[in-house]
C-alpha cells in the first residue's frame, strides 16, 4: 500500500526519501533516543545507518510502513507500524530531541493510529514502551492505548536489562 502524505498542525508525515539521510542522522544520533528504543536502533547513528534504513523502507517487500516526521521541510523523526500478522501491528516512533515537549508526537501518533485503523482488517495496534519512558507513556495513553502488562527485562540497552510495558489499542 502506498504511504500517503498527512498534513498535521505541527508536522507533515510523508514517505522517507534518500535525501532525508543527513537530517535523520543528525537527529537520530542521540543516546537519549537510543536508550528508549530497541538495540536494532544504532548508536552512534551514522549516515550509512540512515541510508541503509531508508533504502530498506523504500523496498516494497518490507512489512513495515514508515513515515518521516517533517518539520520545517526537514525529516526530524519517524513513526512506523510493523505488521505482526494480518490483523495487528506494532507502532514505534522517535523525534529529534530539540523538538520534544511541544505536543508533536501526541498529534503524530493519534494521526497514524487513525490512519492504520482505516484498514478494516487491522483490529489491534500495540506499543512496547520501556517502563522508564514517561514521555512515551503519556503520548500513547493520550492516543487511547491501554496498558496490558509488563515484560520483565525484555529489552537490553547499553548493557542494562530493561522492563517494558505492553500497550495496545484494540478495535
Ligand atoms: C517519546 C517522544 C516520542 C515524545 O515526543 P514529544 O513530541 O516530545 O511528545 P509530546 O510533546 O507530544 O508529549 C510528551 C508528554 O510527555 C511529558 N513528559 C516528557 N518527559 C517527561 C518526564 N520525564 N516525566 C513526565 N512527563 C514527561 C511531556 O511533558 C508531555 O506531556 P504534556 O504535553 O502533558 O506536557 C520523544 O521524547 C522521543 O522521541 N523520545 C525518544 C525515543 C522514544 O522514546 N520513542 C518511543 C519509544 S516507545
Amino acid at each position: 500500500m502506498k504511504i500517503p502524505v498527512i498534513k498535521l498542525k505541527r508536522a507533515l508525515l510523508r514517505p522517507l526519501k534518500l535525501t532525508d539521510a543527513e537530517s535523520i542522522t543528525r537527529n537520530a544520533n542521540n543516546k537519549n533516543i537510543a536508550w528508549n528504543l530497541t538495540d536494532r536502533f544504532p548508536y552512534p547513528y551514522k549516515i550509512a545507518d540512515a541510508k541503509k534504513w531508508i533504502k530498506k523502507n523504500l523496498s516494497k517487500k518490507m512489512d513495515e510502513r514508515t513515515f518521516a516526521v517533517v518539520i520545517d521541510d526537514l525529516a526530524v523523526g519517524a513513526i512506523s507500524i510493523t505488521r505482526n500478522n494480518e490483523h495487528s501491528g506494532v507502532i514505534g516512533y522517535w523525534l529529534g530531541e530539540k523538538y520534544w515537549g511541544r505536543g508533536i508526537m501526541t498529534e503524530v501518533v493519534r494521526a497514524i493510529v487513525q490512519h492504520a485503523f482505516k484498514d478494516k482488517k487491522i483490529i489491534r495496534i500495540s506499543a512496547n514502551i520501556h517502563t522508564d519512558n514517561p514521555g512515551s507513556k503519556r503520548v500513547i495513553e493520550r492516543a487511547g492505548f491501554k496498558r496490558e502488562g509488563v515484560l520483565k527485562k525484555h529489552a537490553k540497552r547499553f548493557g542494562k536489562y530493561k522492563d517494558v510495558y505492553v500497550y495496545a489499542k484494540v478495535r
